[in-house]
C-alpha cells in the first residue's frame, strides 16, 4: 500500500515530490520521505515517521533546488515504524524506493552478507544492497540483476549517484503509471498523484525498465529493447479527486452514489436491456459456463455475497464467493465450465490478484469488475467490466460497493435473460427496478441526518450487532464492517436465525442491534428476532421498508426506506449503514478517511 512518486524536469522537484505525497496520502501510511539530486548532483534525503507535513517541516530547512527525485510513503510490512525504516533507502551508489514485499530477503541478506550493514529492518533496504552489488556504472543490468534474484513483489523507483537526472522504475504485481509531461516526467503508484499534470499516462508492463530525464521517458524491455507505451486517458478529472467542499472523502462518495449508478448502468442499457457489447463481453460467457465463482475481498466480497442471494436463486446454477486470501491457497471445484467472477475497486488488491490467477490456471474463464482503469486485475483478467464511480479516496469504500452491485446485478439480468430464465419483459422490468433504487437512495442522502441522530447510543458502547435474512444478511455483513473499520466499535453481522445458537448471550440491556427487515418473505420471522432480542434489552435500530406494519414501540429507532422491490433494496440500505458508520467515526472524533492500521488498497499480502 505504499506511496511512489519520481520527477524530472525543469520544475522544483522537491515541491512536486512533497505535493505528489499528499496526493497518496488517501493510500494509509505511517512515514514518509524524499529524496533529490541537488545543485551540486549530490542526492540528498530526507525521511520521517509520521503525516507528510512532519516531512514537508523537514524539507523546509533544505535551501537546495532540485530537478530530479523520488518519494515514498511507507505502510509498514515489515519493521517498525521508524525513521530508519522509511523510504529512500541508500546503499553505496545507489537510492531506492519500493512498494510491495521481497519475500527471500532474508537469504539475500545471507548470500550478500548484509548482516550487520543495514541500517533498518526493511526487506526494501536488502533490494538496495543487492542492486548496489550488481551496479558499476550500467543501470540496466544491474536492475536485471536484481530481478533475476529478488522473489515476491515490487514497484521500484530508483537513482544512482553517478546518473543525476535519471529515475529508473520497474515493477511486478505492485502497480506503477508514468507519464512525460509539460512539466517534465513522472511516475507513481497511482493516477491521483499524476492527475494534476497529464491526463494521459501508462502502466509500466511487468518486468520493463522505465528510465525517466527531464526530457524524456523511455521503455525498454529486459533486452533491454525499446518498447513503446501504451497510453491511456485518464477519465477523472483533478477536482472529481478532491473533497467537492465535503468535509470527508467519505461522505462526498457517499452523496456520489447516484451519480456513479447512473455512470454505470445507462450506458449498458440498450432497449430496456443490459448491452455489454462495448464492453466487449459476449452473451457466450453467459451461455456457456455451468457455475460462476467469485473471489474478492473485505467490501467487493460483500458486494459479492448480495450478488449470490440474487443470482443464484435466478439462475438456478452454483453460484459460490470465496474470500480471495482463503481463495488463492485452495484447490478450488472451478474448471473452463466455471465464470470466475473478480471484483475489485482498486484492480490491485493482492490476494484478489493471486485469486484471479489461480482461477485462470484451472481454466475458468475470468471477468474482472473493477473501478480503476488499466489496472492489474483489468489486465489480467479476460474480460472486465469498469465501475464508473471515479476515484474513490476514503479507505472505507461505498460507492465502489453500489457500483459493484450495479454491475452484479446488470450480469445477473443479462444471464437470466439469455439463458431464458427471464423473459424480456421480466429483464427489463428488472432493470427498470435497478433504476428505480436510485432516487431511493438520493432520498436516503437527502435524510441523513436520522442516522447523524442515532449514533449517539451507538458511539456509547463497544460492540454492536448486525442481523437480517436473506439479502439483508447479505446488507448487514458490509454494514458490519463500514462501522468497524471507522468508528472501531466491534460489530458483527449476523443471520437472524443464527442468534439464538450462542451469540444472542452477548445481548445484553443497551447493546445496540442494527436490524434489516426489507425481505418480505421473511419480514415475519425478522420481526420475532427482533423480539427476542429485545426482550433481552437491545437498542434496537429497525431498517425496513416504507409501508412494512410494525408494532410500534418495538424498536427504539425506526428508519424506512421506499417502497421499492426488495431485490433492490440493497442500494438505499446501503447508504443507510453508511452513513451510521461515517457518524460513529464523526462522533468519536476519528479519522474518517484514513483509519488507523489500513490503507485503500492492499497490495501486499
Ligand atoms: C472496504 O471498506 C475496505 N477498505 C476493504 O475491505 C476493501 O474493500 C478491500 O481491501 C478490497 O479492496 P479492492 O476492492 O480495491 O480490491
Amino acid at each position: 500500500m505504499c506511496g511512489i512518486i519520481g520527477y524530472s524536469g525543469p520544475l522544483e522537484a522537491k515541491k512536486i515530490l512533497l505535493e505528489g505525497l499528499s496526493q497518496l496520502e488517501y493510500r494509509g501510511y505511517d512515514s514518509a520521505g524524499i529524496a533529490y539530486f541537488d545543485t551540486a548532483s549530490d542526492i540528498r534525503l530526507i525521511k520521517r515517521t509520521g503525516k507528510v507535513s512532519v516531512l514537508k517541516e523537514a524539507c523546509a530547512q533544505e535551501k537546495t533546488t532540485s530537478h530530479c527525485g523520488i518519494g515514498h510513503t511507507r505502510w509498514a510490512t515489515h519493521g517498525g515504524v521508524t525513521d530508519a525504516n522509511a523510504h529512500p533507502h541508500r546503499a553505496g551508489k545507489v537510492t531506492l524506493i519500493h512498494n510491495g514485499i521481497i519475500e527471500n530477503y532474508h537469504s539475500l541478506t545471507k548470500e550478500f552478507s548484509l548482516e550487520g550493514k543495514l541500517i533498518s529492518q526493511t526487506d526494501s533496504e536488502v533490494a538496495a544492497h543487492v542492486l548496489n552489488h550488481f551496479y558499476s556504472g550500467d543501470p540496466g543490468t544491474a536492475i536485471k540483476s536484481l530481478l533475476e534474484r529478488v522473489e515476491g513483489t515490487y514497484g521500484f523507483c530508483i537513482m544512482f549517484d553517478d546518473r543525476p537526472g535519471e529515475i529508473y522504475g520497474v515493477r511486478k504485481v505492485s502497480p506503477l503509471v508514468a507519464a512525460y509531461t509539460r512539466s517534465g516526467a513522472l511516475i507513481a503508484s497511482d493516477l491521483t498523484a499524476l492527475i494534476p499534470y497529464t491526463r494521459k499516462y501508462f502502466v509500466v508492463p511487468e518486468g520493463c525498465i522505465v528510465k525517466l530525464t527531464g526530457y524524456k521517458i523511455s521503455l525498454f524491455d529486459t533486452g533491454f529493447s525499446p518498447v513503446t507505451p501504451e497510453i491511456t486517458e485518464v477519465n477523472w478529472n483533478m477536482d472529481s479527486a478532491m473533497k467537492n467542499g465535503f468535509p470527508h472523502f467519505m461522505l462526498k462518495e457517499i452523496h456520489e452514489q447516484p451519480e456513479a449508478l447512473k455512470n454505470t448502468i445507462l450506458p449498458r442499457m440498450s432497449k430496456g436491456l443490459p448491452d455489454f457489447t462495448d464492453d466487449a463481453v459476449p452473451d457466450s460467457l453467459f451461455t456457456d459456463c455451468r457455475s460462476i465463482h467469485m473471489a474478492a475481498c473485505g467490501t467487493a466480497m460483500h458486494a459479492g455475497m448480495a450478488a449470490r442471494a440474487l443470482m443464484e436463486p435466478l439462475l438456478r446454477i452454483p453460484v459460490s464467493v470465496s474470500i480471495a486470501s482463503e481463495f488463492r491457497y485452495e484447490d478450488p471445484l472451478i474448471d473452463e465450465h466455471t465464470l470466475a467472477v473478480i471484483i475489485s475497486q482498486s484492480g490491485e488488491t493482492i490476494d484478489t490478484l493471486a485469486a484471479l490467477r489461480l482461477a485462470k490456471s484451472y481454466g475458468a474463464k475470468t471477468l474482472a469488475i473493477v473501478n480503476v482503469k488499466g489496472s492489474t486485475i483489468a489486465r489480467e483478467s479476460d474480460f472486465v467490466l469498469y465501475t464508473h464511480a471515479g476515484p474513490e479516496i476514503a479507505v472505507a469504500s461505498t460507492k465502489a460497493y453500489s457500483v459493484q452491485l450495479a454491475a452484479l446485478y446488470m450480469i445477473a439480468c443479462r444471464m437470466a435473460f439469455v439463458r431464458e430464465k427471464f423473459t424480456r419483459h421480466q429483464a427489463s422490468s428488472f432493470l427498470t427496478g435497478l433504476l428505480d433504487a436510485i432516487p431511493a437512495m438520493e432520498a436516503m442522502i437527502r435524510r441523513k441526518e436520522e442516522e447523524k441522530n442515532l449514533v449517539t447510543h451507538l458511539i456509547q458502547h463497544r460492540d454492536a450487532f448486525f442481523m437480517g435474512r436473506g439479502l439483508d444478511y447479505a446488507f448487514s455483513l458490509e454494514g458490519a464492517l463500514k462501522l468497524k473499520e471507522i468508528s472501531y466499535i466491534h460489530a458483527e453481522a449476523y443471520a437472524a436465525g443464527e442468534l439464538k445458537h450462542g451469540t444472542i448471550a452477548l445481548i445484553a440491556p443497551e447493546v445496540p442491534v442494527i436490524a434489516i427487515a426489507t425481505q418480505e418473505h421473511v419480514f415475519s420471522k425478522m420481526i420475532s428476532n427482533v423480539r427476542e432480542v429485545k426482550a433481552r434489552g437491545a437498542f434496537v435500530i429497525l431498517l425496513t421498508k416504507e409501508h412494512a406494519q410494525v408494532d410500534p414501540g418495538l424498536a427504539d429507532i425506526h428508519i424506512r426506506i421506499p417502497d421499492i422491490d426488495d431485490r433492490f433494496t440493497v442500494f438505499p440500505i446501503a447508504v443507510i449503514l453508511q452513513l451510521i458508520a461515517y457518524y460513529a467515526s464523526i462522533g468519536k472524533n476519528l479519522d474518517v478517511d484514513q483509519p488507523r492500521n489500513l490503507a485503500k488498497s492492499v497490495t501486499v499480502e
